[in-house]
C-alpha cells in the first residue's frame, strides 16, 4: 500500500464547482500535502470563482488557476508541460441530470471525451506521473429496490445521459490503467450537499426556495431515496484513496444516511420555521409542491463502503443532522455570494476578464 503520494504538481480540474472548490480548500489547510494545485476550469455556468475567494491570495506560490477545457487536448497537453503535472484528480464534468436530459450533448463532451484527453495527457506523462484519481458518482450503478447496497462489483447500469457519460469515463480510466500502466484510482460517491453547491440541485435549491417562501417543487411522490455525504467527509475520503489507495482500484464513498427527498425538504421547512428572525409567517411546509417525475428517476441510492472502510480507514465524520444545519446556517449567512449566483452576476466578471 502506498501510504504518501509525492506529489508536485497536482492539476484539478472541475476545482472551481462544488466538490472541487471545497475539495482545494480542504487540501491546502493540510500538513501532509505541499505540493502545488492548478486548478483547470472552464468557468460553465456551475464554475464560479468566488468558491475559492482568497485562495489565490493566501497560497501565492502554491495555487494558481487556469481556465481551459478539458476538451481540448492541446491546451491540456501544454498545461501538463508547462506545470510539470506529475498527478490529476479530475472533478470537472455536466453533473447535473435534469439537464442531461434537456440536453445531453455536452455530457458526452464533457464528461467521456474530456476525460479521455486528460488519460491521453497523462500518458504522454507516464514517467513521471504520480496518479490520476477520478472522480465519479453511485448513480454508474443504476437504481435500487428497497433493499441491498452498491458496492464496487455491481454491475453498471445507469439510467441518465449524465450517468451514463460518467460511467462511460469509469471505463476509461481503469482501461488506461490497465492497459498502459497508467497509476489509477476510481471513486463513486453519493450525493453530496454543503457549501457552495450550485442552486439547481436539491438541498440547496430548497433552502433558498424555502428562505423567500417560494415553491419548493418535489419530483413523483418525494419517496426516491439518496445517500447523503457532507462535502467535507468526500473531501477526505478523496485524499486518503490519494494517498493510500491500491492503484489499479475503485473505491465507494457513502454516508450512510439513507434519506427520501420528502423528509429532507421537511426537515428544511421545520429548521427555518425554527430560526430566529424566519419564524414568521404560516408554517413553509405548504409551499411543498408536488410536480412531474424526472424520467428515468432512480428510486434509490445506497452505498456499502465497507471497502473503504476497511482498507484505509475512512468513515464519515458528520450526521445528517448536524450537517444540514451547517449547510443551511452557510446558505444563509452568505447572502452576498447566493444574490451573484442567482443573478449570474460573476458572468460579467468572467467577461471582463477573458474578454467575452
Ligand atoms: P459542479 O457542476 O458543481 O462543478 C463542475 C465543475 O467542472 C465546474 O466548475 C465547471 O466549470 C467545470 N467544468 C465543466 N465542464 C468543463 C470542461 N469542459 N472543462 C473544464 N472544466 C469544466 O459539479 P460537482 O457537484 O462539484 O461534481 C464534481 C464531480 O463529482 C463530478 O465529476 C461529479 O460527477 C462528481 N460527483 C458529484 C456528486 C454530487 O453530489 N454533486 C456526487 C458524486 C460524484
Ligand atoms: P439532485 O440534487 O438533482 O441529485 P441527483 O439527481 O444527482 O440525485 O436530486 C436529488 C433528488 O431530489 C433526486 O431524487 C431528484 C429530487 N429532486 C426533486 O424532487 N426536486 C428538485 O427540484 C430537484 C432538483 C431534485
Amino acid at each position: 500500500m502506498v501510504k504518501r503520494v509525492d506529489v508536485q504538481n497536482l492539476m484539478v480540474t472541475g476545482g472551481c464547482g462544488f466538490i472541487g472548490s471545497n475539495f482545494i480548500r480542504y487540501l491546502m489547510e493540510r500538513a501532509d500535502f505541499t505540493g502545488r494545485i492548478v486548478n483547470v476550469d472552464k468557468l460553465t455556468y456551475a464554475g464560479n470563482p468566488d468558491n475559492l475567494k482568497g485562495i489565490e491570495d493566501d497560497y501565492p506560490d502554491r495555487y494558481l488557476f487556469e481556465r481551459a477545457d478539458i476538451c481540448d487536448f492541446e491546451c491540456m497537453e501544454e498545461i501538463f508541460s508547462r506545470h510539470g503535472i506529475d498527478a490529476v484528480c479530475h472533478f470537472a464534468a455536466e453533473s447535473h441530470v435534469d439537464r442531461s436530459i434537456k440536453d445531453p450533448g455536452s455530457f458526452i463532451y464533457t464528461n467521456i471525451v474530456g476525460t479521455f484527453n486528460l488519460l491521453e495527457a497523462a500518458r504522454a506523462h507516464c514517467e513521471s506521473f504520480v496518479l490520476f484519481h477520478h472522480i465519479s458518482t453511485d448513480e454508474v450503478y443504476g437504481s435500487l429496490g428497497a433493499e441491498g447496497l452498491f458496492t464496487e462489483t455491481t454491475p453498471y447500469r445507469p439510467n441518465s445521459p449524465y450517468s451514463a457519460a460518467k460511467a462511460s469515463s469509469d471505463h476509461l480510466v481503469r482501461a488506461y490503467g490497465a492497459t498502459y500502466g497508467l497509476p489509477i484510482t476510481v471513486s463513486n460517491c453519493s450525493n453530496n450537499y454543503g457549501p457552495y453547491q450550485f442552486p439547481e440541485k436539491l438541498i440547496p435549491l430548497i433552502i433558498l426556495n424555502a428562505k423567500e417562501r417560494e415553491k419548493l417543487p418535489v419530483y413523483g411522490d418525494g419517496r426516491n431515496v439518496r445517500d447523503w455525504l457532507y462535502v467535507k467527509d468526500h473531501c477526505a475520503a478523496i485524499w486518503t484513496i490519494m494517498k493510500s489507495g491500491r492503484r489499479g482500484e475503485t473505491y465507494n464513498i457513502g454516508g450512510n444516511m439513507e434519506m427520501e427527498n420528502i423528509t429532507i425538504v421537511e426537515m428544511i421547512c421545520d429548521t427555518l420555521d425554527a430560526r430566529k428572525g424566519l419564524e414568521t409567517g404560516t408554517p413553509r411546509r405548504e409551499l411543498i409542491t408536488f410536480v412531474k417525475d424526472r424520467p428515468g428517476h432512480d428510486r434509490r441510492y445506497a452505498i456499502d463502503f465497507t471497502k473503504l472502510q476497511t482498507e484505509l480507514g475512512w468513515t464519515p465524520g458528520e450526521s445528517f443532522e448536524s450537517g444540514i444545519r451547517k449547510t443551511i446556517s452557510w446558505y444563509l449567512e452568505n447572502s452576498e455570494w447566493v444574490r451573484r449566483v442567482r443573478n449570474n452576476e460573476y458572468r460579467s466578471w468572467i467577461s471582463e476578464q477573458y474578454g467575452e
